[in-house]
């Protein structure tokens, strides 16, 4: 059973691997050209030095399966504080094992813990196991972007879904 834990630095090459197959396969990730090592460092550092978590799923012999992280929503803004925006991704063969659904768990653990109220995830509309992913965990899509991004010479319709973390009926209660 992998096991889900806070990222370090020897997760690096593998998420760095893992990331870069998605770009390089498929419109999960909008962005054409593969990241490098001193960016997806650069990524983890700041990450974690503003409280927000980084978690992997690993495997036999530290392999990294999967990783997935939050962030503030639209952070440029204080009045979001509230709410936060995730990623998710496994390597090939870990999909469809169930593995997205702990690591998301886990981190919506997290974010209640930090006292947030909303979790938000973007997902490419053609990306039917993630969007049966939120799904099954509680997420409704609350807004759908037609042709807001483009990849593999295609315009890409992205899909907005929404958890609410708690019932508070004001936000600083
Ligand atoms: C998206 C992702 C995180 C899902 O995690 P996962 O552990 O594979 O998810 P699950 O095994 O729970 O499968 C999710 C659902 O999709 C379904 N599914 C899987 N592959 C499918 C396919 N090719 N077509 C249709 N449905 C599919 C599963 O049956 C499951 O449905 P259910 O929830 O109704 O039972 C993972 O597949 C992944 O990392 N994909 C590549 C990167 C990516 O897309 N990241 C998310 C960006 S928003």
């Amino acid at each position: 059973m992998p096991l889900i834990l806070e990222a370090g630095p020897q997760h690096l090459a593998g998420m760095l691997e893992l990331f870069n197959e998605i770009v390089a396969t498929s419109t999960a990730v909008y962005a054409d050209l593969p990241e490098s090592a001193e960016h997806r460092a650069a990524w983890l550092a700041q990450r974690q030095a503003q409280g927000h978590p980084v978690l992997v799923a690993e495997g036999a012999g530290g392999s990294v399966l999967g990783f997935a992280s939050f962030t503030d929503f639209r952070g440029c803004f204080p009045g979001f504080r509230h709410t936060a925006e995730h990623s998710v991704h496994l390597r090939p063969e870990a999909r469809g094992l169930g593995l997205g659904g702990r690591l998301l768990e886990a981190l919506l653990r997290l974010a209640r813990a930090q006292g947030r109220h909303a979790m938000m995830a973007s997902i490419d509309s053609g990306n039917v196991p993630s969007l049966r992913l939120h799904a099954r965990l509680g997420f409704r899509e609350v807004g759908r972007l037609p042709q807001v991004g483009c990849k593999f010479g295609q315009w890409l319709d992205l899909v907005l879904m929404q958890k609410l973390l708690d019932e508070r009926p004001t936000p600083e209660s």
